[in-house]
C-alpha cells in the first residue's frame, strides 16, 4: 500500500526511554499502515538495528543514521547511493581531524561512534560556546564546509555539509512522494532541531533537553507526555490516528 504520511522520529530519548509507552505506541501504529516510519538517529545503522531488536521497536520503512549522513531503506537496508554521493562532495575527515586535533577540549568519542561520514566528540556544555565559536572560525579560515551539530550538552558531531536530520528527511519524503505537510518529525535533543524546523508538523516530547525546547517556534507541538507516549500524543494532536 502506498503511504499517506511519514513519521520521522528520533530513537534515544524520544521513542526509546519508556518501554511500556513504546508497547502502547507500537500497538497503535500497527493499526495504521498508511503511516510510513523512519527512525532518524545519531547512531550508525548496526547500532540502530540492534536497538530496534533489543527494544522491540516496529521495523521501520527507512533508517536515517549518523545524524542524516546515511539513509537505508527496508526491508533489505540498502544504502541510498544517491544520498551517499551527495555526502561525499567536499567532505574530508582527515582535514576535519587536523583541525579538531588542535582543540584539546574536544575529546573524540570511541571508535565505534566514528565513521567515514561523521566525526564525533565529547564537549562539556560549559566549554561549548567558546569552543564552537573557535571551531567555526578555524573552519572558515580553512574554507572547510562542515556541519556542526551539538546535542545533549555533551555530543558534538561534525558532518558533511549536506548532512543533518532535516536534509535527510526532506530527501526521503521526496523519494516516498510525500509533501513535507505529511511528515511529522519528533525529537528530544539538539541534533533533532533542524528537522523540527522543517515546514510541516513537528513535536518535542515532554522529556526533551532544555537546549532543544528553548528557542523553538510556537508551531512546534510540545507534548505533555514523555518518550513514545509523547510521539503518540503528537500523532493524535495532528489528527493522524
Ligand atoms: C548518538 C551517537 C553519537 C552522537 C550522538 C548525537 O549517541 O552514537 O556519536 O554524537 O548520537 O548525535
Ligand atoms: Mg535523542
Amino acid at each position: 500500500m502506498s503511504h499517506r504520511y511519514l513519521l520521522a522520529s528520533d530513537l534515544d530519548g524520544t521513542l526509546v526511554g519508556d518501554p511500556e509507552a513504546l508497547r502502547a505506541f507500537n500497538r497503535q501504529l500497527s493499526r495504521h499502515p498508511e503511516i510510513a516510519i523512519a527512525y532518524v538517529t545519531g547512531r550508525h545503522l548496526d547500532s540502530a538495528r540492534q536497538l530496534i531488536s533489543e527494544q522491540g521497536l516496529i521495523i521501520p520503512d527507512a533508517i536515517i543514521s549518523e545524524v542524516g549522513a546515511s539513509i537505508h531503506l527496508g526491508p533489505e537496508w540498502m544504502l541510498d547511493i544517491e544520498w551517499r554521493r551527495r555526502m561525499i562532495r567536499g567532505w574530508s575527515p582527515p582535514l576535519v581531524r587536523m583541525l579538531t586535533d588542535r582543540l584539546e577540549t574536544l575529546r573524540p568519542q570511541p571508535p565505534e561512534c566514528q565513521s567515514a561520514f561523521k566525526c564525533s566528540y565529547y564537549l562539556d556544555a560549559f566549554d561549548a560556546p567558546s569552543i564552537l565559536e573557535e571551531l567555526q572560525r578555524l573552519l572558515v579560515v580553512r574554507q572547510l564546509d562542515v556541519r556542526m551539530v551539538y546535542s545533549s550538552g555533551k555530543d558534538l558531531d561534525l558532518l558533511p555539509p549536506g548532512a543533518g536530520k532535516a536534509n535527510a528527511v526532506r530527501y526521503l519524503a521526496r523519494r516516498l512522494g510525500l509533501p513535507l505537510s505529511a511528515v511529522l518529525c519528533c525529537g528530544d535533543s539538539g541534533n533533532d532541531r533542524d528537522m523540527l524546523l522543517l515546514p510541516g508538523p513537528s513535536a518535542v516530547v515532554a522529556n526533551a533537553h532544555p537546549e532543544l525546547a528553548q528557542g523553538l517556534p510556537a508551531s512546534v507541538y510540545r507534548a505533555r507526555s514523555a518518550f513514545a507516549a509523547g510521539v503518540q500524543e503528537a500523532l493524535g494532536y495532528f489528527g493522524w490516528l
